[in-house]
């Protein structure tokens, strides 16, 4: 099939390649000319694992192609995919890109004869497409729905394993307008990608993504919540509470001999608290149009207050053992949301490194590949705040060192390392990945999320 994806960014780049991977002709279209030029220049513009080498081979066979001409693209094909930004702002979801997206697709279809699809790709609230986007379409194209089709197929990609989860997705959520608009949008999947195809109405398509979302970044909550509980009470470990909880086998059912270990499990972990370009916005969006709908929703308000305050609270916990953190030096260990990205959008890293300069702390911060999107982050936190080569660099003469990213080269630090490399060591460990009784053992001061050692507890008492 004949496709264009409108907005190449995360979502955009990878659902462009991979389609085009398993043989359809794609044309992805961006306003940003450089995003388009590199992309012809077969340079991938993000950082993704397993993309770089389909790129190449989709543009140079010529399923790939990148475009600014919008008209050109949806001219040339049967759909077109929306996948432009959708961010959070003043209190509710920016429809700005989907709104004037959708209004320049709306004027070509006017002059455009052949029968064309239009497909949500981008994350919107329930009712989105089928008031704002079916209206806007209609106005702009002169045409009612019907003599031209619509879709919502929200994507389910998980970014550090976005071409992975894109190729062998675990269901594909088709909200289809009419029969004539499944079956386009139902073609460029089926036979191609194993996995059950559901047909959905609109609005519930774009429920469903709202919902994966919300319940995912509810459980993180959920864990930073217990991990607080445990932090206060003293001598629990909240990894040994989470890791039984979940041994229950509704959670974690056993194959043969063996546990499923399904990757839901590790939603149930403390940790610095949930990032990215989709969470924070998603539940935040999703609270914004409930209340829009006359229903306050408590349980998603609580998974975002816990959210913002679980980097605080580490940082607290940092100056409960240092004392005050001016001119302290303090190595943050991990700047992306998560490993395997640069996505620095919502990372908890921002919290923390500001938090940090607030209380006039010196911070030097490493992460593998996301020094440059933190820098254009934290632009204008600079004057104590340095980049780092690695993370032997941050961790020179530091006073404590926060790891913020579970980067499997800041995972594998051994105790000797930072014993060599730290003045008196702190390790605040943010993810859980250090063991504290091995580092214990070498003098350092080992602080975990979610556990606070009953000696201590009692001593204050
Ligand atoms: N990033 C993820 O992991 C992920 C996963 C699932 C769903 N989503 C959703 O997918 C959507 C896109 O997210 P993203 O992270 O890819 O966004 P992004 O900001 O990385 O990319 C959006 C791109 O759209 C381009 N754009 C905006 N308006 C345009 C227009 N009128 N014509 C052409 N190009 C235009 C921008 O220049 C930008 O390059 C969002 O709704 C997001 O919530 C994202």
């Amino acid at each position: 099939m004949k496709i264009s994806i409108i907005g190449t960014g995360y979502v955009g780049l990878v659902s462009g390649v991979c389609l085009a991977a398993k043989g359809h002709k794609v044309i992805c279209v961006d306003k940003k000319t450089d995003i388009v030029t590199r992309i012809n220049n077969k340079e991938a513009t993000i950082y993704e694992p397993g993309l770089d080498p389909i790129l190449k081979q989709v543009v140079s066979n010529g399923n790939l192609t990148a475009v600014d001409n919008l008209r050109y693209a949806v001219m040339c094909s049967d759909v077109s995919i929306i996948a432009v930004g959708t961010p959070f702002g003043n209190g509710k979801i920016d429809l700005s890109y989907i709104i004037g997206c959708a209004n320049e697709i709306g004027q070509i279809l006017r002059d455009k004869n052949s029968y064309h699809v239009v497909c949500v790709k981008s994350t919107v609230a329930p009712t989105t497409t089928d008031t704002v986007v079916k209206s806007i379409l209609e106005t702009a194209s002169g045409k009612s729905i019907g003599q031209f089709g619509l879709a919502m197929n929200p994507e389910f990609l998980r970014e550090g394993k976005a071409v992975e989860d894109f190729m062998s997705p675990d269901r594909i959520v088709i909200g289809a307008y009419d029969d004539r608009s499944f079956n386009v949008i139902n073609k460029i999947y089926k036979s191609k990608f194993k996995a059950p195809i559901i047909r959905v109405n609109l609005r519930t398509a774009e429920m469903i993504k709202y919902t994966s979302n919300a319940l995912l970044a509810s459980l993180i909550s959920y864990s930073n919540e217990i991990a607080s509980i445990c932090e206060e009470t003293g001598g629990i470990d909240v990894k040994e509470v989470l890791e039984s909880v979940t041994l229950d086998k509704r959670f974690n059912p056993k194959k043969g001999a063996k546990l499923v270990n399904p990757e839901m499990i590790k939603y149930l972990r403390a940790g610095c608290g949930f990032g990215g370009s989709c969470f924070p916005k998603d539940v935040k969006a999703l609270i914004s149009f409930s209340e829009s709908k006359g229903y306050t929703p408590d349980l998603l308000h609580a998974t975002i207050d816990i959210n913002e305050t679980q980097p605080l609270r580490l940082v607290r916990r940092l100056e409960a053992s240092l004392g005050s953190l001016q001119d302290k030096k303090i190595a943050v260990l991990g700047l992306a949301f998560k490993p395997d990205t640069d996505d620095m959008r919502e990372s908890p890293s921002l919290i923390i490194i500001k938090e940090l300069l607030l209380k006039k702390a010196k911070v030097f911060a490493a992460d593998p590949i996301a020094i440059e999107n933190a820098n254009k982050a934290l632009a204008s936190d600079a004057s104590e705040l340095s980049f780092c080569a690695d993370y032997k660099q941050a961790l020179q003469d530091a006073d404590a060192a926060v790891l913020v990213t579970s980067w499997p080269e800041f995972a594998s630090i051994s105790r000797d390392e930072f014993v060599d490399l730290m003045k008196n060591p702190v390790i605040l460990d943010g993810r859980r990945v250090y063991d504290k009784s091995i580092m214990e053992e070498a003098g350092i001061n080992y602080i975990g999320v979610g556990l606070e050692d009953v000696r201590e507890v009692m001593c204050n008492e």
